[in-house]
């Protein structure tokens, strides 16, 4: 969430430095990660999207596509968000089952410098029809059956047309083949990869990777000529090339003194070649003025670059939401079975003084506040490893809620997380014995894992933590 406070700060930078007047656009898929949302989390998801859109509204975004995963929440979600935060998501295609009419906005004709610019939203419907929750209400229709409509209804309005697009290339690629009228696509989807701005017929396609880690500026010179330049430049460098080549090769036939036919050929080439490249210039000196040109920028989002402190104030304010309801939940509901079979280490220590003692100085016991330090002390995730709970069993206990419900003494790596669930013991020393007394290294392994401890050596690690003898 911090890349979308480098965003901000980035998008206001280059606005204050150019002085030129801007259209901020999304290609969309920004409010979720997955297509649906994981159970048990759809609250917290809710809010984390909430967030996004109100930091959206905040940096000015005009218009945002449509893509799939904006949807895991519903259709009735995202309405929501686009009332509450006034803000556009483009979708021609997205229609509702029974009257067939557009769920949102399909287009946008904005001004941009005085010149009118219209923005078109395409899903790619496939996606949609695995993700939404509520999808039986709503029908995506394929793109043949709505673009030429709305292509007509713009064209005449609009000096420019940008079309957002989630489809995948091959798609964008036959859609640019045969609406040459769309001079700028940019993509969407979670294949997205930051590639440089090309052009496929006279549309120019440009993509920004997927995750919000790039940021993509573009420099439009937008003239009446309504094109863009690049092919003529294109054919023009490409003409350059063969001349270099022809050069090259013809620089070795000389010093090979092997003047023969070939070497004629080669001129006669070179000649033709130069007489394309005149010809190219002098055809772009009478249009090129007129033509459109664009450059490109691409910024990544990376933790150097300085944040928006009213995107940053919008984006903490939500983790702290998200951590109140977990808080929140944590208290309301009844704390499972399985906790009765866990004593706690205040219980331990009672008889086992020395033990404790010992076990408060090892990092083990400081395991929960490490958590805090990074505000992830509510992040199942997390949890699962830095508290004292089975977890060996991961899906049981992520099931029943457990983590976010522990008690304070059992929000550490404690006596039972080595000894096992111990309650019965400490009940009745005498009669139940502890089901560890000796743990294991598998036991330390449950936690200890490659991904989270790559130095993980039992016989150095264990004289770190094993309990002094009475
Ligand atoms: C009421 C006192 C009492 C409580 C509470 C208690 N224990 Fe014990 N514990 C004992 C006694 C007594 C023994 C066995 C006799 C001995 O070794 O002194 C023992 C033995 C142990 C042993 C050594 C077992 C062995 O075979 O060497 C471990 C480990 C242990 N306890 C861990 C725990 C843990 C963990 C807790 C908390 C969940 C706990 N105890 C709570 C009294 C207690
Ligand atoms: C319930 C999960 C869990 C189990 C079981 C567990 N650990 Fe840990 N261990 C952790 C966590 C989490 C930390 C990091 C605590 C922190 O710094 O906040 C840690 C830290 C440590 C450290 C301190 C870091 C270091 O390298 O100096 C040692 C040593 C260690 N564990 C050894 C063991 C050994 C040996 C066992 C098995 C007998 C074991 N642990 C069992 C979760 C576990
Ligand atoms: C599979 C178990 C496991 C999970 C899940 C886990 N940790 Fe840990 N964590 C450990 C262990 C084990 C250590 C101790 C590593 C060592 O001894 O070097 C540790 C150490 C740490 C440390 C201190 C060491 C350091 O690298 O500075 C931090 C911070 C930490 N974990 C944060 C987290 C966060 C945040 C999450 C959730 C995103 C998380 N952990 C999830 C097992 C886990
Ligand atoms: C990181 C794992 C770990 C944690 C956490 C842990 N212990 Fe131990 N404990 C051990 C190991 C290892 C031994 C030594 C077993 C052996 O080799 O004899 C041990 C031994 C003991 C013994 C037996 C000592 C003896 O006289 O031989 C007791 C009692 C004990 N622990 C109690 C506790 C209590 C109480 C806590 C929590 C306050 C605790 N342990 C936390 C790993 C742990």
């Amino acid at each position: 969430m911090g890349g979308l406070s480098r965003k901000a700060s980035q998008i206001t930078r280059f606005s204050a430095q150019e002085k030129l007047p801007w259209l901020f656009l999304d290609s969309g898929g920004l409010l979720f990660k997955q297509s649906s949302l994981p159970s048990g989390q759809e609250e917290q998801e809710k809010m984390t999207a909430a967030g996004i859109a109100k930091a959206m509204q905040s940096m000015n975004c005009r218009a945002i596509g449509l893509e799939a995963h904006d949807l895991a929440g519903g259709v009735v979600l995202l309405k929501k968000l686009q009332q509450e935060q006034q803000l556009t998501w483009l979708s021609m295609n997205l229609v509702d089952a029974k009257k067939k009419q557009p769920v949102f906005t399909p287009y946008l004709l904005t001004e941009v410098a005085g010149m009118q610019v219209a923005v078109l939203g395409l899903t790619n419907g496939q996606m949609v029809l695995d993700a939404a929750p509520d999808k039986v209400d709503y029908t995506v229709l394929p793109w043949k059956e709505t673009l030429p409509k709305v292509i007509e209804q713009v064209k005449g309005k609009a000096a420019m047309i940008i079309l957002l697009s989630s489809y995948p290339y091959e798609v964008n690629k036959e859609i640019a083949e045969a609406y040459p009228a769309i001079n700028l696509m940019l993509t969407s989807g979670p294949a997205a990869a930051t590639t440089y701005p090309f052009m496929v017929g006279s549309t120019l396609f440009a993509q920004t990777g997927a995750r919000g880690k790039t940021l993509g500026m573009m420099r439009i010179n937008w003239t009446e000529a309504g094109k863009w330049e690049e092919s003529n430049l294109s054919k023009i460098r490409l003409e350059q090339n063969r001349l270099d080549q022809i050069n090259l090769q013809l620089s070795r036939l000389e010093q090979q003194k092997a003047q023969e036919t070939g070497y004629q050929k080669l001129v006669a080439e070179k000649q033709k070649a130069e007489q394309n490249i005149n010809a190219l210039q002098e055809k772009k000196k009478t249009e090129g003025e007129h033509l459109c040109h664009f450059s490109n920028q691409f910024i990544a989002l990376e933790s150097s670059l300085p944040e928006d402190p009213k995107v940053r104030e919008i984006m903490t304010r939500t983790k702290q939401q998200v951590n109140d309801l977990h808080q929140e939940r944590s208290a309301t509901e009844q704390s499972a079975a399985l906790l009765k079979t866990l004593a706690g280490w205040q219980k331990c220590a009672q008889c086992h003084v020395q033990q404790a003692t010992f076990w408060q100085k090892t990092r083990h016991a400081a395991s929960i506040q490490t958590l805090e330090k990074k505000q992830q002390q509510f992040n199942e995730d997390c949890l699962l490893c830095h508290v004292t709970l089975p977890h060996y069993n991961a899906a049981m206990v992520k099931a029943e809620k457990l983590l976010l419900q522990l008690p304070e003494q059992l929000k550490r790596v404690s006596c039972e997380s080595c000894h096992g669930m111990a309650a019965a013991h400490a009940g009745n020393p005498a009669a139940v014995p502890v089901p560890m007394p000796k743990p294991a290294e598998q036991v330390c392994t449950g936690c200890h894992t490659p991904d989270h401890d790559s130095h993980f050596v039992f016989a150095d690690k264990i004289a770190k933590v094993r309990c002094p003898q009475r």
